[in-house]
């Protein structure tokens, strides 16, 4: 376990970012986090800042404080009944690593969430979601670290507090613990969720027949590199934006000026609209300003072409959020945390 100064966090951030922290160290146990916690550095009140997979991360500036990067190892069956294996992975083992896994393995109900970019510790943490299916779904409990008196924590489902994109961990817990290991409940006998339309059309192109939590797999998989881009490719962070929650009569009469709008409705009579449609809208989809770009399939995504620093995507991030207020009345908020 080495402490390093001025590291570059580069290869650590899926945007590609050049930026450097002052002190660096990785973990892969509990007892090095704990006895990086008791270096006098972390004794005297500062906070560290927890690297995952760094995909969900845009660094603006070279980071003065110390960056701490999750490498805990590990994926068990820790306990089964008549519908579930209890499936517990540690926080620093590649997300879709595990989906693999538990395909191999025919642990279903992951299957909707592959190709997400990421770490295991993450997933909680923004409760991830795709094409029909959210980690709160599939989530039995995890365990963390609280980073100021380092005891250790279970929470369960209805502790995370998990919302759209949403947890505890992001709210009022926000920086106090570091999730050690998740444990999934993951069925015996799938159920299948193929409600996300393109999935569908997927598994009728694949002409799949007998349906299995591998073909669902394949298909999202299909879906995602047809349209986001390889993040070792072309540096991103999956969605910088959340899609927003309008009421029911902003709706009404945004429909009217745009018959066409997308929408889905949710709980408590509120319509999603998807944030894509409304940048596209505004003419920015496959924009590019130097080397920050809105990628030009899935408008949802900025991009890095290359060296574009964290400043200039937040600048193309400002445009769109204006030029989509102005037009829509909507302010989009930014997924991706900024540092
Ligand atoms: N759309 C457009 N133009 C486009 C692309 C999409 O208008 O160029 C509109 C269409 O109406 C389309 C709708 O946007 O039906 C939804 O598009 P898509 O299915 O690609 O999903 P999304 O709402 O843009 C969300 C998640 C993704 C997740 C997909 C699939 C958020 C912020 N993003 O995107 O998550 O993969 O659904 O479930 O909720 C991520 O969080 O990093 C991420 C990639």
């Amino acid at each position: 376990m080495q402490i390093h100064e001025n590291f570059s966090l580069k290869p650590l951030n899926t945007f590609a970012i050049a930026a450097k922290a002052r002190f660096f160290a990785s973990f892969s146990s509990v007892e090095e986090l704990q006895s990086l916690l008791n270096t006098k550095y972390f004794l005297d009140g500062n906070q560290p800042i927890i690297l995952g997979g760094g995909s969900n991360i845009l660094f603006t500036k070279d980071v003065d404080g110390f960056v701490l990067k999750n490498d805990l190892r590990g994926i068990s069956v820790v306990a089964e009944d008549d519908v579930f294996y209890y499936v517990k992975a540690a926080a620093g083992e590649v997300w879709h690593q595990l989906v693999e896994y538990c395909l191999q393995h025919n642990y279903a109900g992951l299957e909707n969430l592959s190709l997400i970019p990421g770490n295991v510790g993450a997933s909680p943490m923004q409760n991830i979601g795709a094409y029909g299916v959210e980690i709160k779904d599939v989530f039995h409990e995890l365990e963390a670290l609280h980073v100021k008196e380092h005891y250790l924590r279970t929470f369960t489902l209805t502790e995370c507090a998990f919302g759209y994109r949403e947890s505890i961990f992001k709210k009022t817990l926000k920086n106090q613990f570091i999730i050690l290991n998740v444990t999934f409940k993951l069925r015996k006998a799938p159920v299948f969720n193929t409600s996300y339309g393109a999935i569908e059309q997927e598994l009728n192109k694949m002409r799949v027949t007998t349906l299995s939590i591998q073909h669902i797999a394949q298909a999202v998989i299909q879906i995602r590199q047809s349209k986001l881009p390889d993040p070792k490719v072309m540096g991103n962070a999956g969605s910088f934006f959340k899609n927003p929650t309008i009421s029911a009569a902003s709706f009404v009469s945004l429909q009217q000026l745009w018959p066409t709008i997308p929408f889905y409705e949710v709980p408590q009579q509120l319509y999603k609209i998807p944030a894509a449609w409304l940048i596209e809208q505004c003419g920015f989809k496959g924009y590019r300003k130097g080397d920050a770009g809105c990628n030009p399939l899935q408008p949802l995504v900025l991009v890095n072409y290359g060296a574009a620093s964290g400043a200039e995507i937040i600048a193309l991030s400002q445009m769109i959020i204006d030029a989509v207020q102005n037009r829509f009345g909507i302010v989009l908020e930014r997924e991706v945390n900024i540092l």
